[in-house]
């Protein structure tokens, strides 16, 4: 029998309209991070714990910003006020014990070296991370930079 295009697509539309499947892959395959439906609830965030402080972690790559090897709740960073620089900062960091933030954190976006902590650098957050507990969502074949295999 032949099938002319605009009847085949009749009949998409009507197994559609009666809710039959179609083709593979069943919807109940298919699940996204929220569930299947849209109103299943979000997954709640802080269900992961945040790794014990430990040495700093080996880099991946070497423009990596460092990974946080310790806790970092209620260090706060305000308009007046960096808990980090507490004793990251090049006077504080020898009683701290801890790295010296970077001479690239003192320039600013024109190449311009500043005597204090850069404006684009005084978000840590933005690009240092603690880690934590969580499986990785999807798999992955990630491997470290060839130089620092
Ligand atoms: C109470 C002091 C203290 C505070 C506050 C603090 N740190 Fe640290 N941090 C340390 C010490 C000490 C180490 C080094 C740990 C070691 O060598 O064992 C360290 C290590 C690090 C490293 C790893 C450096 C490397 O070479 O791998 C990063 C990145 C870092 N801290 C970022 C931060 C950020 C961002 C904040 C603010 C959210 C912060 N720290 C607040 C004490 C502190
Ligand atoms: C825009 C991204 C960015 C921000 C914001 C930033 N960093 Fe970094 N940081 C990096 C990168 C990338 C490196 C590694 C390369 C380098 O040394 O510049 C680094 C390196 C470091 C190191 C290791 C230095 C060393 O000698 O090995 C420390 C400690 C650090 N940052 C602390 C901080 C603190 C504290 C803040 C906030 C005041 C901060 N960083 C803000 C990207 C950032």
């Amino acid at each position: 029998m032949k099938i002319k295009t605009g009847n085949l697509l009749l009949a998409v539309l009507a197994a559609v309209g009666l809710g039959l499947p179609l083709a593979a892959p069943a919807a109940d395959a298919v699940q996204s991070l929220r569930g299947r439906t849209v109103d299943d609830a979000a997954l709640q965030p802080g269900n992961y714990a945040v790794e014990k402080d430990h040495a700093p972690a080996a880099r991946e790559y070497v423009q990596q910003p460092p990974l946080i090897p310790h806790k970092i709740d209620g260090y706060n960073i305000t308009t007046n006020f960096n808990k980090c620089m507490d004793c990251h900062s090049w006077t504080r960091y020898r009683e701290a014990g801890a790295t010296k933030v970077s001479l690239t954190h003192f320039k600013d976006r024109d190449g311009k070296e500043l005597s204090n902590i850069s404006p684009r650098r005084y978000f840590c957050n933005q690009c240092h991370v603690v880690q934590t507990d969580a499986k990785p969502l999807v798999e992955n074949k990630f491997k470290k930079a060839e130089g620092l295999q």
